[in-house]
């Protein structure tokens, strides 16, 4: 089932256009990777999913119906939960406060208890292994907020689950991890959104690959047509690296033989 449609999106800030006719389709219980350097257009495209900032061309479906977001409220309410880069988190409560934060359970007092088992058994069911969730989330490493990020989604039942590159700041052990649990989400049955500039990540956990440079589609490919070689090659292929390396004179000599 299709959860989310954007169709030939563009968006301009003042006269800088940082995107221009870019289509995606997420489809619920499948990873759609988005790839592209820095300045691609990536968190411009997942701020207009997630109703911080609106397209100005183009449309944008959910579930079939039409809309322009006016805020990350309007795309929360339809079931689209985004995990930023910077996690808003408050890094001196404890896990199970952030894991409740604007969604906190007791009308009159805190029922700290229940939140505190909830949030136990949510992690415990993605298989998060974090034997307390009292300790500040400030003391968890930048893959475990991730972690818990992406049970917290699950766990509110949203519908669409957007990452804005979750394993940029990892190491390869975490990043595992973190990759891990973004597929433990579409096994539970969400649409994810997978922003990454790594190729590698995107192929082990992907269904369909969506290259952006400069603003513009520069690919679109399920998983049944390309190989991680190809779509490496194509992430590579005239990045501001390969034209640097050109600039510098730096290229392969076996294609410019010395004279
Ligand atoms: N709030 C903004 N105001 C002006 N320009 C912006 C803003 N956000 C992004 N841009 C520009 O839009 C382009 C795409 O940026 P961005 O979506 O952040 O790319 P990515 O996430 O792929 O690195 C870049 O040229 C960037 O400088
Ligand atoms: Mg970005």
């Amino acid at each position: 089932m299709t959860l989310l449609e954007l169709n030939e999106v563009g968006k301009a800030y003042g006269a800088v256009r940082a995107l221009e006719g870019v289509s995606l389709t997420v489809e619920q219980g499948r990873i759609s990777c988005v790839l592209g350097d820095n300045g691609a257009g990536k968190s411009t495209l997942i701020k207009i999913i997630a109703g911080l900032h609106q397209h100005d061309e183009g449309s944008y479906a959910i579930a079939g119906e039409q809309v322009r977001l006016s805020s990350p409220r309007q795309a929360l309410d339809r079931g689209i939960a985004t995990v930023y880069q910077d996690l808003a988190v408050v890094p001196l409560m404890p896990v199970w406060r952030n894991f409740f934060l604007g969604a906190e359970l007791g009308r009159f007092r805190l029922d700290v208890p229940r939140m505190r088992r909830i949030t136990q058994e949510a992690l415990e069911k993605m298989g998060i292994d974090l034997h307390d969730v009292d300790q500040p989330i400030g003391t968890l490493s930048g893959g475990q907020r991730q972690c818990v990020a992406i049970a917290r989604a699950v766990h509110f039942g949203a519908k669409a689950l957007i990452l804005d590159e979750p394993t940029a700041a990892l190491g390869v052990k975490q990043s595992g991890v973190v990759l891990k649990y973004v597929a433990a989400a579409r096994d539970a049955g969400l649409g994810v959104v997978l922003i990454t500039h790594n190729p590698h990540h995107a192929y082990l956990v992907g269904d369909h690959f969506t290259l952006l440079k400069r603003g513009r589609m520069a690919g679109s490919h399920p998983r049944s047509e390309i190989n991680l070689e190809r779509l490496t090659t194509e992430m590579a292929g005239g990045s501001d690296l390969a034209e640097l390396s050109h600039e510098l004179g730096r290229t392969d000599p076996k294609e410019h033989p010395p004279t």
